[in-house]
């Protein structure tokens, strides 16, 4: 099993760079949480009492826009990064019913670290630094922990079923990041696109692989909610 202490998410400038830059390369960030926002509204905020879970937060800025229009019952924050997690902290502030746990995804999967049910689990762009099969792990892991009628939302970068399209892809990825106006630092960024699968940290999958995998797992109603190139949002219920 890959080991969160040996990824580049552990190195403290790495992380930085990414809280700092993730709002210039990141195609319709916004739009990716507004669709997220809206199925959460649409079937989880009718049970007064949610419990949410983020699984690699990052600074949270998720579970930030999410709480500006929901109020979960309590909200679940893992990430294997120490320094994200006091991020994620800063952003949000302490509250009784926010749960910040530092753990990788790989010893949430050898351990008991999370012992509750929660009504919806959360996830962008962190599942695609695991393995095929650590990522089938965590999938049925998250279908355990989930409550009956619970959703799991996965927002992630997907490999592309060939290569022609995988070009074309990663070609508006790179007209994106060219439209920021910032254009010194949109030059520098340009060359993340190529990186989505040349990083060894990065192991992205298919997205018809992993829609298999979670009907497979037993999530029903599974389907891709939203896309744009390699980025796209997904998930099932319970
Ligand atoms: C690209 S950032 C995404 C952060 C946040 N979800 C967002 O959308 O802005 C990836 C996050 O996943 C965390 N991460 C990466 N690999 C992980 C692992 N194996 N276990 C737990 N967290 C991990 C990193 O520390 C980082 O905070």
């Amino acid at each position: 099993m890959s080991k969160f202490e040996e990824s580049r998410w552990a190195d403290s400038e790495f992380s930085r760079n990414y809280r700092d830059e993730a709002n210039v390369y990141l195609p319709f960030r916004r739009e990716f949480i507004e669709i997220t926002k809206s199925l959460y509204a649409y079937f989880i905020d009718a049970k007064s009492e949610a419990s949410v879970l983020d699984l690699g937060c990052g600074d949270a800025l998720f579970i930030q826009e999410l709480i500006k229009t929901f109020s979960p019952k309590s909200i679940t924050l893992v990430d294997g990064s120490n320094e994200m997690l006091e991020e994620a902290q800063r952003r949000l502030g302490k509250k009784a019913n926010f749960n910040f746990i530092q753990a990788s995804f790989q010893s949430l999967l050898s351990g008991e670290l999370l012992n509750q049910n929660f009504d919806f689990v959360y996830s962008s762009l962190a599942i695609h630094h695991l393995s095929f099969e650590e990522k089938k792990q965590l999938y049925s892991y998250i279908y355990r922990l989930l409550s009956p009628g619970g959703s799991f939302v996965h927002y992630d970068v997907v490999v592309p079923p060939s290569k022609k399209i995988e070009s074309w892809f990663l070609s508006l990825w790179r007209q994106w990041i060219k439209k920021h106006p910032d254009k010194e630092m949109s030059k520098k960024l340009l060359e993340i696109p190529e990186q989505y699968k040349r990083n060894t940290d990065n192991i992205p999958d298919t997205l018809g692989s992993q829609l298999q995998a979670l009907k497979q797992i037993g999530f029903k109603e599974v389907d891709c909610y939203f896309k744009h190139g390699i980025f796209s949002l997904f998930g099932g219920f319970k």
